[in-house]
């Protein structure tokens, strides 16, 4: 087995896997990677294989685990590694999980629909009269979800230079100081915020839960704020990325573009599966992490108590046993099982808003602009490294 590897790389092209991986790939559906401390971890790299194991429950999402799988030295010397929902397992994670399911409905994201197209075009009439060219980052791919999450949570979008550079730099680092100031930050923020809408109740899903708390005591305070602030940050940096890494896919691929917009009014339209495919093709969380409980027999290997396991999104979303040429982008794909939201209990719980943030972000950006281009060379954009969501740094575009 291949295990000299280390993980995570950063990608060579924005929209590819790490060519660095290529050689795991002879051990599908599983094989072993190295991390920064030299632990050597499972990686996962098979569709099958994968949706087996994120649907065991003999694999742990606890980060309060000490054998919990670390990827950076940033975030294994942060102190505290409490993560509401993402980061716990049943029966916690399944209470806290009903709590919200509601308000992340089909139904309740389709009403949200026509606010989603508000910003879009707001922000949009913002850029063109601004003029050409732009950078698409701060213009336009962070603030759609950004306002939108804010707007579902009922958190002032007044403070959002604040909480976008605070989870910035708790997703990114660079240093452990400077995730754990963050993290300290935010949680001062959501006590404060909480507090203030104690005293004057507003109309989002954190009003709700301050609501539930008042009459069941669920969930407590603190688990208030670490639910808001998963929230927060699963609702705007994952969306985001999609945005400028999908805008930058298909500038980067015209004849996929051409073939969009002429299918854009088309009916049945054709953006719907358009960002499917990019969901597959980006993979922008691109590894899932987890802790094995207890031993697992899985494709002729054992995976022991306490061994880490990493699945990537990517290698899983482009494997020829699940999809038919994966390395090419198809809109016309019959096969949408992408495990780019993830698999089992904790997959995404925001997947219907951000399909309908992406659809309506994507139809409105091109339909806009018909001659939106790149406004520099496509190797002068930096995008992010390995060890965090992949997206672009910046997207200087011009129409
Ligand atoms: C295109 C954008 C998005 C992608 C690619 C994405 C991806 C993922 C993935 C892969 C997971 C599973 C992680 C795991 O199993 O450990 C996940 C979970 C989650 N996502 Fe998203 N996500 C996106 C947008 C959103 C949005 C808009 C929200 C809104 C709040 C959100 C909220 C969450 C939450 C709360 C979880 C944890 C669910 C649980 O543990 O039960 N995500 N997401």
């Amino acid at each position: 087995m291949t295990e000299s590897v280390a993980f995570p790389q950063d990608r060579t092209c924005p929209y590819h896997p790490p060519t660095a991986y290529e050689p795991l790939l002879d051990d599908r559906p599983l094989s072993k990677v190295s991390l920064f401390d030299g632990r050597s971890v499972w990686f996962v790299t098979g569709h099958s294989a994968a949706r087996a194991l994120l649907a065991d429950p003999r694999l742990s999402s606890d980060r309060e685990s000490r054998a919990f799988p670390t990827l950076t030295e940033r975030v294994a010397r942060v102190r505290t590694k409490r993560v509401a929902l993402l980061g716990v397992d049943d029966p916690l994670h399944n209470a806290q999980r009903r709590m919200l399911i509601p308000s992340f409905s089909v139904k309740r994201v389709n009403g949200l629909r026509p606010r989603i197209q508000e910003t879009v075009d707001r922000l949009l009439d913002d850029m063109v009269e601004k003029g050409s060219p732009a950078e698409l980052v701060n213009a336009f791919a962070l603030p759609v979800p950004s306002m939108v999450i804010c707007s579902l949570l009922g958190v002032p979008y007044e403070d959002h230079v604040f909480f976008e550079e605070q989870s910035s730099r708790l997703l990114r680092g660079p240093t452990s100081d400077d995730t754990q100031h963050a993290r300290d930050q935010l949680d001062a923020y959501f006590h404060a915020l909480i507090e203030t809408k104690r005293r004057e109740p507003g109309d989002g899903l954190l009003d709700e839960l301050i609501a539930r708390q008042r009459e069941s005591g669920e969930p407590h305070t603190e688990e208030l704020v670490d639910l808001a602030l998963i929230l927060l940050i699963a609702g705007h940096e994952t969306t985001a990325n999609m945005i400028s890494l999908g805008t930058f896919t298909l500038l980067s691929h015209p004849e996929r573009l051409a073939e969009l917009r002429a299918g854009l009014h088309a009916e049945p339209p054709l953006m719907p599966a358009a960002v499917e495919e990019l969901l597959r093709f980006l993979s922008i969380a691109d590894s899932v992490l987890r802790l094995a409980k207890e031993d697992i027999e899985v494709e002729g290997s054992t995976i022991r108590a306490d061994d880490g396991v990493i699945f990537s999104t990517s290698l899983i979303n482009r494997d020829t046993e699940a999809f038919e040429t994966p390395q090419e982008l198809d809109w016309h794909r019959t096969n949408r099982h992408h495990l780019a939201f993830g698999f089992g209990i904790h997959q995404c719980l925001g997947q219907n808003l951000a399909r309908a943030e992406l659809e309506i972000a994507l139809r409105s950006l091109f339909d806009r602009l018909p001659d939106l281009r790149l406004a520099v060379p496509a190797d002068e954009i930096p995008f992010k490294p390995g060890d965090t969501l992949q997206g672009m740094i910046e997207l200087p575009v011009a129409w």
